[in-house]
Protein backbone atom coordinates (compact mmCIF):
# COMPACT_ATOMS: atom_id res chain seq x y z
CA UNK A 1 0.00 0.00 0.00
CA UNK A 2 1.98 3.81 -0.83
CA UNK A 3 2.15 5.96 1.74
CA UNK A 4 -0.79 8.15 2.67
CA UNK A 5 0.70 12.15 3.85
CA UNK A 6 -1.87 14.72 5.31
CA UNK A 7 -0.74 18.17 5.64
CA UNK A 8 -2.30 19.98 9.06
CA UNK A 9 -2.99 23.94 8.94
CA UNK A 10 -3.65 25.26 12.04
CA UNK A 11 -4.59 29.48 12.24
CA UNK A 12 -7.07 29.91 15.33
CA UNK A 13 -4.78 32.11 17.68
CA UNK A 14 -1.74 33.60 17.37
CA UNK A 15 0.78 31.36 15.45
CA UNK A 16 0.26 29.88 11.87
CA UNK A 17 1.48 26.67 11.93
CA UNK A 18 1.79 23.78 9.06
CA UNK A 19 3.05 19.88 9.32
CA UNK A 20 3.08 17.13 7.29
CA UNK A 21 1.96 13.87 8.79
CA UNK A 22 2.74 10.61 7.06
CA UNK A 23 0.54 7.43 7.50
CA UNK A 24 -0.56 7.27 10.89
CA UNK A 25 1.79 9.00 13.08
CA UNK A 26 4.91 9.58 11.70
CA UNK A 27 5.40 13.33 12.05
CA UNK A 28 7.70 14.59 8.97
CA UNK A 29 7.76 18.37 9.47
CA UNK A 30 6.10 20.75 12.28
CA UNK A 31 6.40 24.40 11.39
CA UNK A 32 5.57 27.34 13.71
CA UNK A 33 5.19 30.97 12.86
CA UNK A 34 4.81 32.67 16.14
CA UNK A 35 3.37 35.98 16.45
CA UNK A 36 4.00 36.04 20.31
CA UNK A 37 6.92 38.97 19.60
CA UNK A 38 4.05 41.69 18.22
CA UNK A 39 1.42 40.52 20.88
CA UNK A 40 3.30 41.06 23.62
CA UNK A 41 3.39 44.38 22.98
CA UNK A 42 -0.28 44.93 23.69
CA UNK A 43 -0.17 42.35 26.58
CA UNK A 44 -2.12 39.04 24.92
CA UNK A 45 -3.66 38.83 21.12
CA UNK A 46 -4.90 41.40 19.40
CA UNK A 47 -7.57 39.55 16.48
CA UNK A 48 -6.71 42.05 13.96
CA UNK A 49 -3.56 41.37 14.02
CA UNK A 50 -3.27 37.99 14.28
CA UNK A 51 -5.07 37.39 11.68
CA UNK A 52 -3.25 40.01 8.97
CA UNK A 53 0.31 38.06 10.04
CA UNK A 54 -1.69 34.55 9.48
CA UNK A 55 -2.42 36.02 5.85
CA UNK A 56 1.12 37.02 5.60
CA UNK A 57 2.42 33.83 6.93
CA UNK A 58 0.64 30.51 5.41
CA UNK A 59 1.27 30.16 2.15
CA UNK A 60 5.29 30.80 2.75
CA UNK A 61 4.99 28.19 5.51
CA UNK A 62 2.91 25.59 2.97
CA UNK A 63 5.90 26.00 0.36
CA UNK A 64 8.60 25.23 3.16
CA UNK A 65 6.75 22.32 4.80
CA UNK A 66 6.76 20.65 1.13
CA UNK A 67 10.62 21.85 0.33
CA UNK A 68 11.54 20.29 3.94
CA UNK A 69 10.13 17.15 3.03
CA UNK A 70 10.87 16.77 -0.60
CA UNK A 71 6.81 16.13 -1.23
CA UNK A 72 5.12 18.42 -4.13
CA UNK A 73 1.61 18.88 -3.95
CA UNK A 74 0.56 15.67 -5.76
CA UNK A 75 1.88 13.99 -3.16
CA UNK A 76 -0.69 15.26 -0.44
CA UNK A 77 -3.77 12.92 0.02
CA UNK A 78 -5.45 14.66 2.86
CA UNK A 79 -5.57 18.50 3.65
CA UNK A 80 -6.66 18.75 7.62
CA UNK A 81 -7.45 22.71 8.83
CA UNK A 82 -8.63 23.49 12.02
CA UNK A 83 -12.69 24.89 11.60
CA UNK A 84 -12.81 25.85 15.28
CA UNK A 85 -12.99 26.86 18.20
CA UNK A 86 -10.80 29.87 18.05
CA UNK A 87 -10.88 33.84 16.73
CA UNK A 88 -12.78 34.26 13.36
CA UNK A 89 -10.55 35.90 11.68
CA UNK A 90 -7.67 33.64 12.48
CA UNK A 91 -10.10 31.00 11.81
CA UNK A 92 -10.73 32.02 8.33
CA UNK A 93 -7.88 32.71 6.73
CA UNK A 94 -6.60 28.82 7.36
CA UNK A 95 -9.19 27.48 6.08
CA UNK A 96 -9.28 29.79 2.81
CA UNK A 97 -5.89 28.31 2.59
CA UNK A 98 -7.04 24.87 2.64
CA UNK A 99 -10.23 25.36 0.20
CA UNK A 100 -7.71 27.38 -2.38
CA UNK A 101 -5.57 24.27 -1.96
CA UNK A 102 -8.06 21.57 -2.30
CA UNK A 103 -9.40 22.72 -5.18
CA UNK A 104 -6.73 23.46 -6.94
CA UNK A 105 -4.58 20.11 -6.37
CA UNK A 106 -8.19 18.08 -6.11
CA UNK A 107 -7.30 16.83 -2.66
CA UNK A 108 -9.97 15.84 -0.35
CA UNK A 109 -9.94 18.05 2.53
CA UNK A 110 -11.65 18.00 6.25
CA UNK A 111 -12.13 20.37 9.29
CA UNK A 112 -10.73 19.63 12.76
CA UNK A 113 -11.56 20.31 15.95
CA UNK A 114 -8.64 22.40 17.92
CA UNK A 115 -9.93 20.94 21.22
CA UNK A 116 -9.43 16.88 20.05
CA UNK A 117 -7.06 17.77 17.92
CA UNK A 118 -4.86 18.39 21.42
CA UNK A 119 -5.87 15.42 22.77
CA UNK A 120 -4.43 13.42 19.66
CA UNK A 121 -0.89 15.28 19.99
CA UNK A 122 -0.85 12.44 22.51
CA UNK A 123 -0.68 9.86 19.73
CA UNK A 124 2.03 11.82 17.88
CA UNK A 125 4.29 11.06 20.85
CA UNK A 126 3.28 8.43 22.28
CA UNK A 127 2.86 5.23 19.81
CA UNK A 128 1.34 2.88 21.78
CA UNK A 129 -1.17 5.05 23.51
CA UNK A 130 -5.40 4.03 22.23
CA UNK A 131 -8.41 4.47 23.47
CA UNK A 132 -10.17 4.28 26.15
CA UNK A 133 -8.68 6.76 28.30
CA UNK A 134 -9.29 10.26 30.04
CA UNK A 135 -7.72 13.27 28.98
CA UNK A 136 -7.85 16.76 30.99
CA UNK A 137 -7.36 18.53 28.18
CA UNK A 138 -6.07 22.47 29.66
CA UNK A 139 -5.64 24.98 27.26
CA UNK A 140 -5.73 29.14 27.17
CA UNK A 141 -9.76 28.93 26.33
CA UNK A 142 -11.08 25.87 27.30
CA UNK A 143 -10.55 23.20 30.06
CA UNK A 144 -11.64 20.00 29.65
CA UNK A 145 -12.33 16.13 31.81
CA UNK A 146 -13.16 14.15 28.70
CA UNK A 147 -13.51 10.13 27.82
CA UNK A 148 -11.89 9.15 24.84
CA UNK A 149 -14.02 6.47 24.65
CA UNK A 150 -12.77 5.45 20.46
CA UNK A 151 -10.56 7.56 17.88
CA UNK A 152 -13.39 9.77 17.06
CA UNK A 153 -15.57 9.35 20.24
CA UNK A 154 -15.25 11.77 22.94
CA UNK A 155 -17.45 12.14 26.17
CA UNK A 156 -17.02 15.75 27.70
CA UNK A 157 -17.52 15.01 31.55
CA UNK A 158 -16.33 18.40 32.70
CA UNK A 159 -15.66 21.79 31.84
CA UNK A 160 -15.25 25.13 33.36
CA UNK A 161 -18.11 27.64 34.32
CA UNK A 162 -15.90 30.62 33.92
CA UNK A 163 -11.78 30.73 33.17
CA UNK A 164 -10.19 28.32 31.51
CA UNK A 165 -6.84 27.06 33.60
CA UNK A 166 -4.55 28.67 31.03
CA UNK A 167 -6.45 31.63 30.95
CA UNK A 168 -5.91 32.27 35.03
CA UNK A 169 -2.12 31.75 34.46
CA UNK A 170 -2.05 34.40 31.64
CA UNK A 171 -4.21 36.98 34.09
CA UNK A 172 -2.10 36.23 37.38
CA UNK A 173 0.97 36.68 35.29
CA UNK A 174 -0.08 39.94 33.67
CA UNK A 175 -1.25 41.23 37.29
CA UNK A 176 2.59 40.26 38.30
CA UNK A 177 3.44 42.19 35.14
CA UNK A 178 5.33 38.66 34.10
CA UNK A 179 4.23 39.24 30.21
CA UNK A 180 2.38 37.02 27.81
CA UNK A 181 1.67 34.10 27.54
CA UNK A 182 1.89 34.39 31.21
CA UNK A 183 1.90 30.09 32.31
CA UNK A 184 5.59 29.89 30.93
CA UNK A 185 6.68 32.33 32.86
CA UNK A 186 4.57 31.38 36.14
CA UNK A 187 5.87 28.11 35.90
CA UNK A 188 9.93 29.39 35.72
CA UNK A 189 9.35 31.82 38.65
CA UNK A 190 7.48 29.03 40.59
CA UNK A 191 10.03 26.85 40.91
CA UNK A 192 12.05 29.37 43.20
CA UNK A 193 9.29 29.81 45.20
CA UNK A 194 7.53 28.33 48.11
CA UNK A 195 3.96 26.51 47.46
CA UNK A 196 2.60 27.04 50.88
CA UNK A 197 3.27 30.42 51.19
CA UNK A 198 -0.26 31.57 50.87
CA UNK A 199 -3.63 29.59 50.94
CA UNK A 200 -5.23 30.47 47.92
CA UNK A 201 -8.98 28.44 47.25
CA UNK A 202 -9.12 25.12 45.81
CA UNK A 203 -12.63 25.21 44.47
CA UNK A 204 -13.93 21.46 43.71
CA UNK A 205 -17.79 23.07 43.03
CA UNK A 206 -20.49 20.44 43.94
CA UNK A 207 -19.39 16.80 45.61
CA UNK A 208 -19.53 14.73 42.27
CA UNK A 209 -19.20 17.89 39.68
CA UNK A 210 -16.18 17.20 37.13
CA UNK A 211 -16.61 20.99 36.13
CA UNK A 212 -14.15 24.02 36.84
CA UNK A 213 -13.75 26.99 37.84
CA UNK A 214 -11.13 29.51 38.15
CA UNK A 215 -12.01 32.45 38.49
CA UNK A 216 -12.36 32.88 41.83
CA UNK A 217 -8.81 32.06 42.42
CA UNK A 218 -8.09 34.65 40.09
CA UNK A 219 -9.80 37.08 41.99
CA UNK A 220 -7.93 35.77 45.27
CA UNK A 221 -4.62 36.29 43.89
CA UNK A 222 -4.61 39.55 42.81
CA UNK A 223 -6.82 40.75 45.71
CA UNK A 224 -3.98 39.18 47.88
CA UNK A 225 -1.51 41.53 45.62
CA UNK A 226 -3.88 44.59 46.13
CA UNK A 227 -3.62 44.38 49.30
CA UNK A 228 0.00 43.95 49.87
CA UNK A 229 0.06 46.79 47.90
CA UNK A 230 -1.70 49.23 50.05
CA UNK A 231 0.09 47.98 53.35
CA UNK A 232 3.42 48.67 51.20
CA UNK A 233 4.62 45.29 51.87
CA UNK A 234 7.10 43.54 49.64
CA UNK A 235 5.41 41.26 47.02
CA UNK A 236 7.22 37.99 46.91
CA UNK A 237 6.36 36.96 43.26
CA UNK A 238 7.83 33.61 42.87
CA UNK A 239 5.97 32.47 46.79
CA UNK A 240 2.74 34.03 45.03
CA UNK A 241 3.25 32.22 41.85
CA UNK A 242 4.11 28.89 43.08
CA UNK A 243 1.00 29.22 45.70
CA UNK A 244 -1.53 29.67 43.34
CA UNK A 245 -0.27 27.05 40.64
CA UNK A 246 -0.12 24.42 43.31
CA UNK A 247 -3.89 25.64 43.58
CA UNK A 248 -4.37 24.78 40.05
CA UNK A 249 -2.88 21.72 39.91
CA UNK A 250 -4.21 20.73 43.01
CA UNK A 251 -7.89 20.76 41.26
CA UNK A 252 -6.50 19.48 38.12
CA UNK A 253 -4.58 16.70 39.33
CA UNK A 254 -8.15 15.91 41.92
CA UNK A 255 -10.49 15.81 39.27
CA UNK A 256 -8.45 13.86 36.61
CA UNK A 257 -7.96 10.88 39.61
CA UNK A 258 -11.58 10.85 40.53
CA UNK A 259 -12.85 10.53 36.77
CA UNK A 260 -10.00 7.61 36.21
CA UNK A 261 -11.06 5.94 39.34
CA UNK A 262 -14.71 6.05 38.12
CA UNK A 263 -14.38 5.12 35.06
CA UNK A 264 -12.02 2.52 35.65
CA UNK A 265 -9.71 3.53 32.55
CA UNK A 266 -5.91 2.45 33.65
CA UNK A 267 -4.72 5.67 31.14
CA UNK A 268 -4.43 9.53 31.48
CA UNK A 269 -3.19 11.73 28.90
CA UNK A 270 -3.07 15.61 29.47
CA UNK A 271 -2.83 17.91 26.96
CA UNK A 272 -3.66 21.68 25.55
CA UNK A 273 -0.81 24.30 26.49
CA UNK A 274 -0.93 23.96 30.14
CA UNK A 275 0.07 20.59 29.95
CA UNK A 276 3.75 22.22 29.16
CA UNK A 277 3.35 23.01 33.69
CA UNK A 278 6.20 20.96 34.84
CA UNK A 279 4.34 20.94 38.26
CA UNK A 280 1.04 19.90 37.06
CA UNK A 281 3.08 17.18 35.10
CA UNK A 282 5.06 15.86 37.98
CA UNK A 283 2.11 15.71 40.27
CA UNK A 284 -0.02 13.97 38.16
CA UNK A 285 3.10 11.56 37.27
CA UNK A 286 3.25 10.80 41.37
CA UNK A 287 -1.22 10.35 41.17
CA UNK A 288 -0.99 8.13 38.37
CA UNK A 289 2.90 5.75 39.52
CA UNK A 290 0.31 5.03 42.97
CA UNK A 291 -2.70 4.24 41.24
CA UNK A 292 -1.06 2.11 38.66
CA UNK A 293 -2.04 4.72 35.86
CA UNK A 294 -0.26 4.89 33.04
CA UNK A 295 0.33 8.72 32.37
CA UNK A 296 0.45 10.04 29.27
CA UNK A 297 1.94 13.72 27.86
CA UNK A 298 2.58 15.45 24.56
CA UNK A 299 6.56 16.88 24.14
CA UNK A 300 6.43 20.58 25.38
CA UNK A 301 6.09 22.07 21.05
CA UNK A 302 3.10 19.71 21.02
CA UNK A 303 1.24 21.24 24.29
CA UNK A 304 0.71 24.52 22.67
CA UNK A 305 -1.28 24.87 19.44
CA UNK A 306 1.01 23.11 16.13
CA UNK A 307 -0.53 21.86 13.04
CA UNK A 308 0.94 18.29 13.18
CA UNK A 309 -2.23 17.67 16.01
CA UNK A 310 -4.49 18.91 13.61
CA UNK A 311 -2.93 16.79 10.83
CA UNK A 312 -3.17 13.80 12.96
CA UNK A 313 -7.22 14.37 13.89
CA UNK A 314 -8.28 15.20 10.50
CA UNK A 315 -6.57 11.86 9.65
CA UNK A 316 -8.20 9.91 12.38
CA UNK A 317 -11.51 11.44 11.14
CA UNK A 318 -11.18 10.84 7.39
CA UNK A 319 -10.31 7.24 8.22
CA UNK A 320 -13.46 7.22 9.85
CA UNK A 321 -15.45 8.33 7.06
CA UNK A 322 -16.09 12.08 7.82
CA UNK A 323 -15.45 14.49 5.19
CA UNK A 324 -15.67 18.04 4.49
CA UNK A 325 -16.41 19.97 1.28
CA UNK A 326 -15.59 24.13 0.03
CA UNK A 327 -18.84 24.67 1.52
CA UNK A 328 -16.87 24.08 5.00
CA UNK A 329 -17.48 26.98 7.58
CA UNK A 330 -15.90 28.18 11.07
CA UNK A 331 -16.91 27.34 14.41
CA UNK A 332 -15.56 30.13 16.40
CA UNK A 333 -17.28 28.04 19.57
CA UNK A 334 -17.29 24.50 18.67
CA UNK A 335 -17.44 22.34 21.50
CA UNK A 336 -15.28 19.47 21.98
O1 LIG B 1 -3.27 25.24 23.79
P1 LIG B 1 -2.67 26.58 23.72
O2 LIG B 1 -1.33 26.74 23.06
O3 LIG B 1 -3.63 27.59 23.02
C1 LIG B 1 -5.01 27.52 23.15
O4 LIG B 1 -5.64 26.70 22.43
O5 LIG B 1 -5.51 28.26 24.03
O6 LIG B 1 -2.60 27.09 25.23
C2 LIG B 1 -2.07 28.31 25.56
C3 LIG B 1 -2.14 28.44 27.07
C4 LIG B 1 -1.81 29.84 27.56
O7 LIG B 1 -2.79 30.22 28.49
C5 LIG B 1 -0.47 29.65 28.23
O8 LIG B 1 -0.23 30.57 29.29
C6 LIG B 1 -0.57 28.24 28.74
O9 LIG B 1 -1.22 27.54 27.69
N1 LIG B 1 0.74 27.62 29.01
C7 LIG B 1 1.15 27.24 30.24
C8 LIG B 1 2.49 26.78 30.10
N2 LIG B 1 2.83 26.87 28.78
C9 LIG B 1 1.74 27.40 28.13
N3 LIG B 1 0.52 27.27 31.43
C10 LIG B 1 1.20 26.83 32.51
N4 LIG B 1 2.49 26.39 32.45
C11 LIG B 1 3.16 26.34 31.29
N5 LIG B 1 4.42 25.89 31.24
ZN1 LIG C 1 -4.91 25.29 21.56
Amino acid sequence: MSDFYTMGIETSCDDSCVAILKNDRELLVNLISSQIDIHTLFGGVVPEIASRKHLEAINPLIDKALNETNLSYDDIDLISVTKGPGLMGSLLVGISAAKALSLATNTPMIGANHMRGHICANYLVNKDLKPPFVSLVVSGGHTYLVKVKGYTDYEIVGKTRDDAAGESFDKVARKMGLGYPGGPKIDKIAKKGNKEAVVFPRVMLEKDSYDFSFSGLKTAVINYMHQLEQKDEELNKADIAASFEEAVVDVLVEKSMRLIGETGYNKLAVSGGVAANSRLKERLEVACKEKDIKFYYPSLELCTDNAAMIAMTGYLDYKSGQRSNKFMKVYPNLEL
